[in-house]
């Protein structure tokens, strides 16, 4: 469910009218339904009912604090790929050994860094990895819990750069491999080879693709279990889609989790999930403001406060997000290009779109940005990134200011004598 309603022609979040809020924390901003993020948790986790299961979300997709909280005390687990998530999700208060650590580049640091909080899982993705890690923890006199990453060569129908699961990508071990790596990765002392994982791709909207996954995954615990490894956990991954379109439906939330739970009933198997856009991405808006319009070329364009810096996912990946006037003022519509004030023609938020004729001064809701939206924001152009804001129990608190001039140049200023 989105968040996002209109109320006397005016765009609300949760009851909480968009516009008093840009007023106040200024343009461009982010805005967050925490009621949203909690309801999709829940779905998770009431799908999973008494199946055995943690959902730990991909820190990836928002890692704000005031998110990572939220859902930290509603029992999330967390997805995290780097250190600095490791280090936001401590700062947030989630319990690192509900933790399970992705990615195909860990650094020694970070491997470090991950033994010290004491993390449930490393998802390792290679040989050379398994070898570090327990190289690491037999430093320490510490045991790894470590689940392999697979590649089951699934293909996920989504953009070629989100698509994982095929075996010319990079993530994971050729599932064909995987016993074999397992075999060889006995003589780790301070592994306990305890889980399988996987993860083919991002906004998939057909759970068939992620079901095949999830079917070629669990044939392979089966022969490691026939083999002997104490295989309890699986983790399917995250990458179910989300609404961006209005004509789309998302992929519910419950169907999906229930199928993959009726294929694990009646084993003792742990489940895990990764979802990180399902749970945030309906969740946000970004915010803009109508700077000017012009008509060049005999096209329509409506420039605005917002751009490519703040919100990339339209140039990156032609992902379509649906642009709302925050005042319905019935005037007539136009099919418009909405860009941004960055130097290049990919810094667009919509192009070839039928708006509603809207003016410099008014805003604009970019909608289904809470995932991928602020964390995939960059400084280009020396822009300042935007503030983030939360909507709880009908009101408003910016959980992330605006950066300053100053913070751009952080850092770079000679040291001071
Ligand atoms: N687990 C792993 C190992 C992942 O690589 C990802 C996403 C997830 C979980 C979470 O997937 P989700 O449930 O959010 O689909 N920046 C791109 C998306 C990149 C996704 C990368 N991996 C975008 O804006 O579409």
């Amino acid at each position: 469910m989105r968040p996002v309603a209109c109320h006397n022609h005016n765009l609300t979040m949760d009851g909480v009218d968009l516009s008093a809020i840009a007023a106040k924390a200024g343009t461009p901003c982010y805005v967050y339904s925490a009621a949203t993020i909690l309801e999709n948790f829940r779905a998770y986790d009431v799908a999973f009912g008494d199946t055995p299961h943690t959902i730990c979300y991909a820190v990836k997709a928002n890692g704000n604090l005031a998110l990572l909280r939220l859902l930290a005390q509603a029992g999330s687990g967390f997805d995290i790929v780097s250190g600095g998530e490791l280090f936001r999700v401590l700062k947030a208060g989630g319990d690192p050994a509900k933790v399970v650590f992705s990615g195909v580049g860990k650094t020694a640091a970070e491997v470090e860094e991950a033994l010290a909080a004491g993390v449930g899982y490393f998802n390792c993705e290679s040989e050379p990895e398994l070898a570090l890690i327990d190289s690491l923890a037999a430093r320490r006199g510490a045991n790894a819990r470590v689940a392999l990453r697979v590649n089951p060569d699934v293909e996920a129908d989504t953009h070629a750069h989100i698509s994982t699961g095929r075996l010319a990508h990079k993530f994971g071990v050729d599932i064909g491999e995987a016993e074999a790596v397992y075999v060889r990765a006995r003589r780790h002392e301070n592994l306990s080879l305890e889980g399988v994982s996987c993860h083919i791709g991002s906004n998939v909207m057909q759970p068939g693709a992620l079901m095949e996954a999830a079917d070629r995954v669990l044939d392979l615990v089966a022969r490691l279990r026939a083999q002997g490894f104490h295989i309890r956990n699986v983790d399917f991954g995250g990458g179910l889609g989300v609404q961006y379109r209005p004509e789309d439906a998302a992929p519910a939330i419950g169907e999906y989790i229930g199928a993959l739970r009726s294929r694990i009933e009646g084993t003792d198997l742990h489940a895990m999930v990764e979802p990180g856009r399902s749970i945030v991405g309906a969740a946000g808006v970004l915010l803009a403001r109508v700077l000017y319009r012009k008509n060049t070329g005999g096209k329509e364009f409506v420039i605005v406060d917002a751009a490519m810096t703040d919100q990339i996912r339209p140039a990156l990946y032609d992902a379509y997000h649906e642009v709302l006037p925050l005042r319905q003022s019935g005037r007539g519509k136009l099919t418009v290009d909405v860009v941004g004030p960055v130097c290049e023609t990919g810094d667009f938020l919509a192009r070839g779109r039928e708006l509603a004729e809207v003016l410099p001064g008014d805003l604009l809701a970019v909608c289904t940005a809470g995932a991928y939206g602020f964390v995939q924001a960059s400084t280009y152009n020396a822009r300042p990134r935007v503030a983030e804001v939360l909507v709880e129990n009908g009101c408003w608190r910016v959980v992330r200011k605006r950066e300053t001039y100053a913070d751009l140049i952080r850092g770079e200023e000679p040291e001071k004598e």
